[in-house]
């Protein structure tokens, strides 16, 4: 029967209805825009957006699914990490629904449920290796089954997609900024010599990232015209406005930063996978997951060790309710469940 997700950690409002993992229905409702308003996700903002939106949307998404909430036989709610008001929005509302009809609940680890993302679309062969790269995070895991996770790498201080959310900061491109320094290093070569491979001269599994913000942001102060003027919010095609020179420039920086991340992350996942060579397949999860630099890497990398790159499409890469439901309908038919008292663990991990 199918189990209700809610994803309200950070600045996505996110319901989804699953079974079996198949998603039966889907609304997510993002912030971005006016969070990009200020360069960042303001708390005390999502947190306010989360409650005004989240009852709306419920009876949207029923709507779509064409179910009354009795035909529901769970509830997943995302308990962190995230920011702590924005969580507590969508665990109260979970808590309510299940207080009301007498529900399961589950509380799901956020990096937990991105991990699992891909094994709706395609098979998690166990154990597995694991790379998280999101927003906040940046984790190396090895997956010994679908409920137990090990951490055995993680970033010193920036995560990936920090490194290039502060770099389209700095290009003055809009919040958050990955996808735009994506879409924008397509079809451009990248120098591998204008940004370091940081923290991987040693025999570690873990990162730092603040260093190629810092070599970026110096980079860019030579070559000031890179500094773009500031762009109007819903401008999607910013690459056809930009003269053709400097749309080149940017191309090749912005595609050579993606490569030094992707290769970064590629070094220290190799080195993982002879560490954990038992892994079956190669997990990669999160909304850095989504970069097509990345992805190609680690392709190759896991190509070359004989094993399968099990990675989501992009929209289950970015925060959404699907794969919160569906590591509810996992936890719940292992067992698994939480009272009432359910809390929020903010700076949670796996
Ligand atoms: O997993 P996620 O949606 O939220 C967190 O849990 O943090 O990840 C968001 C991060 C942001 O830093 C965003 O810029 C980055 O994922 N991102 C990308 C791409 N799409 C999203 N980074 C690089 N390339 C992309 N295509
Ligand atoms: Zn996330």
């Amino acid at each position: 029967m199918p189990i209700l997700g809610i994803e309200t950690s950070c600045d996505e409002t996110g319901l989804a209805v699953v079974e079996r993992g198949r998603v039966l229905a889907e609304r997510l409702a993002s912030q971005a825009d006016l969070h990009s308003l200020f360069g960042g996700v303001v708390p005390e903002l999502a947190s306010r957006e989360h409650q005004r939106i989240i009852a709306p949307l419920f009876g949207a998404l029923l709507n779509d699914a064409g179910l009354s909430v009795r035909d529901l036989n769970g509830v997943a709610v995302a308990r962190g990490p995230g920011l702590m008001g924005s969580l507590l929005v969508g665990i109260g509302f979970a808590k309510g629904l299940c207080c009301a009809t007498g529900l399961s609940l589950v509380g799901v680890n956020h990096l937990h449920a991105h991990l699992l993302a891909a094994d709706m679309e395609q098979r998690i062969e166990w154990p597995a290796l694991g790379l998280l790269v999101s927003g906040g995070h940046t984790h190396l895991y090895r997956m010994r089954s679908p409920t137990s996770f090990d951490l055995i790498g993680r970033t010193l201080d920036d995560a990936a997609g920090e490194a290039f959310d502060k770099a389209a900061k700095i290009c003055n491109l809009p919040y958050p900024g990955g996808s735009h320094v994506d879409a924008l290093s397509r079809g451009h070569a990248p120098d591998p010599k204008l940004f370091p491979r940081p923290y991987t001269d040693n025999d570690n599994l873990d990162f730092s990232f603040s260093g190629l913000k810092t070599a970026f942001g110096q980079l860019v102060a030579k070559r000031p015209h890179l500094r773009l003027a500031r762009l109007a919010l819903d401008d999607r095609d910013i690459g056809a406005r930009l003269p053709g020179d400097v749309r080149e420039e940017l191309g090749m920086v912005l595609a050579s930063l993606s490569l030094a991340v992707a290769e970064t992350l590629t070094i220290k996942t190799a080195r993982a996978l002879d560490t954990f060579s038992d892994a079956k397949c190669l997990v990669l999860a999160g909304g850095v997951a989504a970069n097509t630099m990345l992805r190609e890497n680690m392709a190759a990398l896991a190509a070359s060790r004989g094993l399968a790159l099990v990675a989501p499409s992009p929209r289950l890469c970015t925060d959404n309710a699907a794969m919160i439901g569906y590591a509810g309908e996992i936890f719940l038919a292992s067992g698994l469940r939480h009272d009432l008292s359910l809390d929020a663990v903010p700076r949670g991990r796996i």
